[in-house]
């Protein structure tokens, strides 16, 4: 046994533990997994922010075994070892946080909150929502294609599944408040300078309170009102936290996704030619940004039941593993011949195991992300990069992998 002052063998707070961040992240993080992954091997020990240590799991099936052994690796944070050692503001509490929603239940409790949200998305009519989609982009894309220029990240890539996903959920079309809920979406989950995300998750939370009460009264045919019919009787507390997380967790990732297939489509030759109605090209490019430029790059977390193996590491009770989705896409023993393509969607971008994104949501984001780049390809055919591919720059996040912006120029559409 080792006394206070000595590490145990292998703690991932000693030694080479890497830091998981800074700027190599924004802009290369491919370089850094491969130099990881031969420093270090599959499983790495990693310092998060404020040097806490965690594991950063890297290889394809290290994370496919962590993510289908939840007796393992579980996802309630309370079991973190470290909790001691985080201060109240730490910048990654709003994710590692303990919150009662399905996002932190484990074994039948989460079955029973899982099935609930599955159940309710698998009533989402895909053609309807795609019919949707193109409707929320043809207003978005009036409101700046006049002006032959704009910034695709805020003016559209951000703003469309907001408002899908909102849509989906039964919040009616033209209510009055329904600017002010996607702002307050987009600063309760990427607040920029000046922003207050406490406050606009506090007004996103009563918004969605009160939808819960409405559908209480007069139900329809959306995802909150089949969630209150649904046999396992959640209560309202219930469904209002589970229906945030269904709309964050539908809103980030699509914004990113359709921002950064639009990246590919604009700087990669490959995709240059006919690329407007070019219907095969966008779907190969929307498979392709999942296998080599995820939006969810790493995901925290799962934490250990107990005392484990892992890749060759002693993993301890408690500790937090981070999953490198991004890192196990481009692992070399699935891609032997070094060649890393995108033939099919095994990649592990949607996650996997009982956690994993939930069936049909990836069907319900494709339907989104792909309407939207086909309707604003359709739309601004002649649509270029407003600036070089080299001033294009990503956003400082080791956890979301999106543009800061994406300016872009057209022939100006008639209104
Ligand atoms: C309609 C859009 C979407 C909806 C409604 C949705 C919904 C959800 C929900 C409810 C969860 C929590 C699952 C649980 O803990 O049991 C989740 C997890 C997740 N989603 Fe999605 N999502 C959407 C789009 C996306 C996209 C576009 C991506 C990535 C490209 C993505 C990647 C993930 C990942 C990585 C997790 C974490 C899984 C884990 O803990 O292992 N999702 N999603």
């Amino acid at each position: 046994m080792s006394d206070s002052t000595t590490p145990p063998p292998g703690c991932p707070a000693h030694g080479s533990a890497v830091q998981l961040g800074g700027l190599e992240y924004q802009q290369t993080p491919s370089h850094l997994y491969r130099t990881m992954r031969r420093d270090h091997g599959a499983v790495a020990p990693v310092l998060l922010d404020g040097d806490i240590p965690a594991w950063l799991v890297l290889g394809y099936p290290e994370v496919s075994y962590v993510t289908s052994h939840d007796e393992l690796f579980a996802r309630d944070s309370r079991r973190w070892n470290q909790w001691p050692n985080i201060p109240a503001d730490w910048p990654l509490l709003p994710f590692v946080g303990y919150q009662p929603s399905v996002l932190f239940t484990e074994g039948a409790e989460h079955q029973r909150r899982s099935g609930v949200i599955t159940r309710a998305l698998e009533g989402v009519d895909q053609f309807e929502l795609a019919r949707e989609c193109e409707s929320i982009a043809e207003k978005l894309i009036s409101s700046f294609g006049g002006s032959g220029q704009a910034e695709l990240m805020s003016a559209y890539a951000h703003a469309l599944p907001a408002h899908a996903v909102l849509w989906m959920c039964g919040v009616p079309r033209g209510s009055g408040d329904i600017e002010q809920l996607v702002d307050d979406l987009r600063i309760s989950l990427d607040a920029g300078e000046g922003d207050d995300p406490v406050a606009a998750y506090m007004r996103v939370a009563e918004r969605i309170t009160q939808l819960v009460k409405e559908k209480r009264e007069r139900p329809g045919p959306d995802v909150t009102s089949r969630m209150l019919q649904d046999q396992a009787d959640l209560s309202d507390e219930e469904i209002v936290q589970d229906l945030i997380t269904v709309i964050a967790a539908a809103q980030q990732p699509t914004a990113n996704w359709i921002c950064n297939t639009l990246r590919l489509l604009l700087t990669d030759e490959r995709f240059a030619v006919n690329v407007s109605g070019g219907r095969v090209s966008v779907g190969d490019a929307l498979n392709e940004v999942l296998w080599l430029d995820t939006p969810t790059q790493n995901f925290i977390g799962r934490w250990a039941v107990r005392d484990t193996q892992l890749g060759g590491r002693l993993i301890r009770e408690g500790d937090c593993l981070v999953l490198g989705l991004a890192a196990a896409n481009t692992d070399p023993q699935i891609w032997p011949e070094s060649h890393v393509g995108a033939e099919n969607s095994s990649h592990l971008s949607f996650s996997n195991g009982e956690h994993r994104c939930p069936y049909p949501a990836p069907l319900l984001a494709d339907v989104m992300a792909r309407t939207a780049v086909e309707t604003l390809l359709e739309r601004l055919p002649d649509l270029v990069l407003g600036v070089d591919p080299s001033e294009l720059t990503w956003r400082p996040s080791i956890w979301m992998r999106g543009l800061n912006s994406l300016p872009v120029e057209f022939t100006p559409a008639l209104r």
